[in-house]
């Protein structure tokens, strides 16, 4: 489904992201880990289209999509969180929500359709009764869920986590672990999943992918990556 040559992208004197290879299958849930800095935001933007790689390339399903912007991308089936959540904070839940499908959809949905729509996955979050709350009222909880919602409510094929954990309290976090791993069983996606909470990640996803310092470092099953001596060494001073 996605497959990544070469990917390359400086800052100034950083290489954030430095000549990154990488496939992702169908129907796989992948987890993205590194400390802090080694380059996993970026790599979400570059897949999403938020940045254009320095060298390399990025094709989705086959096509060439290095160059498309993001709403492109998004139309192709491309859907992301970010790590600080970005929704309209004097919008309602529910007016977040319907905003992403109608600039999806544009002119292809009716506004009662739409707004059927957005309630739907609304209440597959527990959001429902929030939704005439304006998304900067919400605690943080909510907003991630609220950042989940919105993506899964463009239907993509690829769903790209920035961090849906960070802020949460433990029973938050597994609330959050458990709604996604059950979108991606009901709604026949591959995701890709970058998190800092190693232990419910770990347990969560079938391959984890290492970076550090821009490179990826090690890739395979969660109990193998967690054993891996390179991995351990980046993560000194972290958790692990
Ligand atoms: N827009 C930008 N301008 C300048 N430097 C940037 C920019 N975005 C990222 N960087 C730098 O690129 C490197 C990788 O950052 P990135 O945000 O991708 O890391 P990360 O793995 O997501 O870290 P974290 O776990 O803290 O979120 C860092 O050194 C960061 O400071
Ligand atoms: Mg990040």
């Amino acid at each position: 489904m996605l497959d990544i040559k070469n990917l390359t992208r400086k800052f100034g004197g950083i290489v954030a992201v430095d000549d990154v290879t990488l496939k992702i299958e169908k129907g796989e849930i992948v987890g993205l880990i590194g400390p802090n800095g080694a380059g996993k935001t970026t790599l979400i933007n570059l897949i999403s289209g938020y940045y254009y790689p320095n060298e390399g390339k990025i094709f989705f399903n086959g096509k060439d999509i290095t160059r498309e912007r993001p709403f492109v991308r998004a139309r192709m089936g491309i859907a992301r969180t970010f790590q600080n959540p970005r929704l309209v904070g004097n919008m309602t839940a529910l007016m977040n929500v319907l905003y992403a499908i109608l600039g999806k959809e544009g002119g292809r949905i009716t506004l009662h359709e739409a707004s059927a729509e957005a309630m739907y996955y609304l209440d597959f979050f527990g959001l429902l009764k929030k939704r005439d709350v304006l998304a900067k009222d919400l605690p943080i909880y909510e907003m991630r869920l609220l950042e989940l919602a919105r993506a899964l409510a463009l239907k993509p094929k690829l769903l790209l986590i920035d961090e849906a954990m960070a802020g949460l309290n433990p029973a938050e976090a597994e609330r959050v672990s458990s709604l996604i791993s059950r979108i991606r069983e009901e709604f026949d996606l591959t995701i890709v999943w970058v998190e800092h909470v190693l232990r419910i990640l770990m347990r969560s996803v079938e391959r984890v992918v290492a970076m550090h310092y821009g490179k990826i470092i090690a890739d395979g099953r969660p109990e193998e990556v967690s054993k891996d001596k390179k991995v351990i060494e980046a993560y000194i001073g972290e958790e692990l």
